[in-house]
C-alpha cells in the first residue's frame, strides 16, 4: 500500500468500492432475512460494469486507464477485485445481477466471469448504460422487482433521463459516481461561458439548464471605458455538491438523498468524484439512508461533504 493509501483508509477507488460492497451485503441480508421482503426479486445492476477486476498503479494505488495498462510493467501492476466480481462475491447474494458494458473485449472478459458462478442469474448486456437502463425502467414490474444500480463511469457519460427513470419506478436504491473533479469542474471556465458543446453535455449531465446561474453570476463594473459586464465563476467543490444534492431531490422526490457525498480524491488529492446515493422507495429510505449515511460518513474513512 502506498503512502497516501495508508493515509487515508485506501484509494479513492478502494473507498467507493469498499462502501457499494458494505452496502450490498447489508441489502442483501435484510432481504434474504425478511420474509415479506423475500417476497421481492432482488437485483444488482451494475452499469458500467468494467471486467470485473481493475489493475492498479502499485506505486499510488490508483486505477489505470485501459490503454495505459500496457505501459506498466508487472511490478508496477496490482490486479484488484472490480465491481461486478465483488457483487457476484457476497452472501447472502441478490436473485439476479445485471451487467451492461459499452466495450466488446471486456463484455467478453464479463462472460468468463459470469461462467465462474453457474448457479447465479447474470445477464451480461452489450451496449449502452443510459439505453439499457431506460428500457429496463420502463419494462420491470417494479411491483415484483427491487433492485441497488450502480453508475461508475469513467467521465460524462451519465444522462439526466437515466437518473430520472431510476427515480421515477420508486423501488432502486442508486450509487453514483458524479464526475465533479474530473469533468465538471474542468467544463466550467472561469470568466467566460462553456462552449456549446460543453453546455449541452453539462445540461444532460444535470437535466437542466439552471446549471448557468449557479455557476455562474454577472455584475456590472465601473471601468475606465464605462461599465463592463463581467462574469464570475464558483466551481468550487461544495457548489457542484449542493446543486447536484438539489437535483437529486427534485428526481427523488419522496426524501431519499442522501445529503453526504463522498469526496474521492486522487493521490495527489485533487478531488475527482463526489460519490452520492440516494433510495426512491419512500418505505425503505429511513434504513437505507441510516445504512448508506453510516458507510460514507464512519466506515470508509473518507472526508465527505455535508449539503
Ligand atoms: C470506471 S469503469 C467501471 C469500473 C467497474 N465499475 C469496476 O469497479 O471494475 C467504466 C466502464 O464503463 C464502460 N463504459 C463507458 N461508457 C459506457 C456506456 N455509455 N455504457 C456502458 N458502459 C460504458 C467503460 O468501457 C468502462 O469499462
Amino acid at each position: 500500500m502506498s503512502e497516501y493509501s495508508q493515509q487515508f483508509g485506501g484509494s479513492w477507488t478502494d473507498q467507493k468500492l469498499d462502501c457499494l460492497q458494505k452496502y450490498l451485503h447489508a441489502y442483501a441480508t435484510i432481504f434474504n432475512a425478511n420474509q415479506r421482503a423475500k417476497f421481492f426479486t432482488t437485483i444488482y445492476l451494475d452499469a458500467f460494469a468494467g471486467t470485473g477486476y481493475r489493475v492498479a498503479n502499485l506505486r499510488t494505488d490508483e486505477p489505470i486507464p485501459a490503454d495505459e495498462e500496457p505501459t506498466l510493467s508487472e511490478e508496477e501492476r496490482l490486479l484488484l477485485k472490480g465491481s461486478a466480481r465483488i457483487a457476484l462475491e457476497l452472501e447472502p447474494g441478490f436473485k439476479r445481477y445485471i451487467f451492461v458494458e459499452r466495450d466488446p473485449s471486456r463484455v467478453e472478459e464479463l462472460k468468463r466471469l459470469r461462467d465462474e458462478f453457474p448457479s447465479k442469474d447474470i445477464l451480461v448486456e452489450h451496449g449502452d448504460a443510459n439505453t439499457y437502463i431506460q428500457t429496463w425502467t420502463a419494462q420491470t414490474d417494479w411491483e415484483k422487482h427491487r433492485a441497488v444500480v450502480f453508475l461508475d463511469p469513467y467521465g460524462m457519460q451519465v444522462q439526466w433521463r437515466t437518473i430520472q427513470s431510476i427515480a421515477d419506478t420508486r423501488a432502486i436504491d442508486l450509487w453514483f459516481l458524479f464526475p465533479a473533479g474530473i469533468a465538471v469542474s474542468r467544463m466550467l471556465p472561469k470568466d467566460k461561458p462553456p462552449p456549446d458543446s460543453w453546455g449541452r453535455r453539462l445540461t444532460e449531465l444535470f437535466g437542466s439548464e439552471e446549471w448557468r446561474d449557479r455557476f455562474y453570476t454577472s455584475s456590472e463594473q465601473e471601468t475606465l471605458f464605462g461599465a463592463e459586464e463581467t462574469l464570475q465563476r464558483d466551481a468550487s467543490l461544495a457548489n457542484i455538491g449542493n446543486f447536484l444534492i438539489e437535483r437529486l431531490e427534485t428526481a427523488f422526490d419522496t426524501g431519499g438523498v442522501l445529503r453526504q457525498l463522498m469526496v474521492l480524491r486522487n493521490s495527489r488529492r485533487s478531488p475527482m468524484y463526489l460519490l452520492c446515493f440516494a433510495c426512491g422507495n419512500p418505505r425503505a429510505k429511513g434504513t437505507a439512508l441510516k445504512i448508506a449515511g453510516d458507510l460514507v460518513t464512519k466506515y470508509t474513512f473518507a472526508e465527505f461533504l455535508s449539503v
